[in-house]
């Protein structure tokens, strides 16, 4: 049986993501993330809660785990990104995911727990495809108005680091905010609501 791309690049991520558990600070902004992301049915199957350790996430930087067969971006913001989020109320959809999917138990507008650590499924809201994490001000290729976030290679649609979408793109709903709850201050249990917690 041949293996195409597809099937090449999950299982370069089931190594990163292993590696998240439990040392997530390790993989850092350098997890490889191809263009696309297609769990597997065994993948999908697998619903358990993922324990990620997030105390070495520098400020501005973002780790990607794995919550039933999906990656999920962590990332950790610093006050100058929550600055940028108040100013991009006007420019994005749904400012407060009024329409989108996340827990009542987050920041409506920074669509957190704790403001500074932003927990999304990382599947963009149109396809689903795997948008890329650009956390840079005003690159040559995104124009001088970006003030970073995240940016989907498929068709283009444009998410804020909040994960919300920005108006008249592709995707029409901001990037999911999966259940979640902090064990301790570094350890974040994804798949869980907190009222659920032992
Ligand atoms: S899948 Fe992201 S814009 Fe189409």
């Amino acid at each position: 049986m041949s293996y195409d791309g597809v099937n090449t690049g999950r299982r370069r991520f089931l190594v990163a993501a292993t590696s998240v558990v439990g040392a997530a600070g390790a993989v850092g902004a350098a997890v490889p993330f191809v263009g696309s992301w297609f769990p597997s049915a065994r993948a999908k199957a697998a619903g358990a809660p993922v324990k990620v350790n997030i105390s070495k996430i520098e400020p501005g930087q973002q780790i990607v785990a794995e919550w039933r067969g999906q990656p999920v971006f962590i990332l950790r913001r610093d006050p100058s990104i929550l600055t940028h989020l108040d100013q991009l109320n006007g420019a994005v959809a749904d400012p407060e995911s009024k329409e989108s999917r996340q827990p009542t138990y987050v920041h409506a507008q920074y669509r957190s727990i704790k403001p500074e650590i932003l927990v999304v499924v990382g599947l963009c809201t149109h396809l689903g495809c795997a948008p890329s994490f650009r956390p840079e001000i005003a690159p040559a290729d995104l124009g001088a108005s970006w003030l970073g976030g995240y940016f989907c290679p498929c068709h283009g649609s444009r998410y804020d680091l909040a994960g919300r979408v920005y108006k008249a793109q592709p995707a029409p709903l901001n990037l999911p905010v999966p259940p979640y709850f902090y064990e301790t201050d570094d350890i974040i249990v994804i798949g869980v609501d907190p009222k659920e917690q032992a």
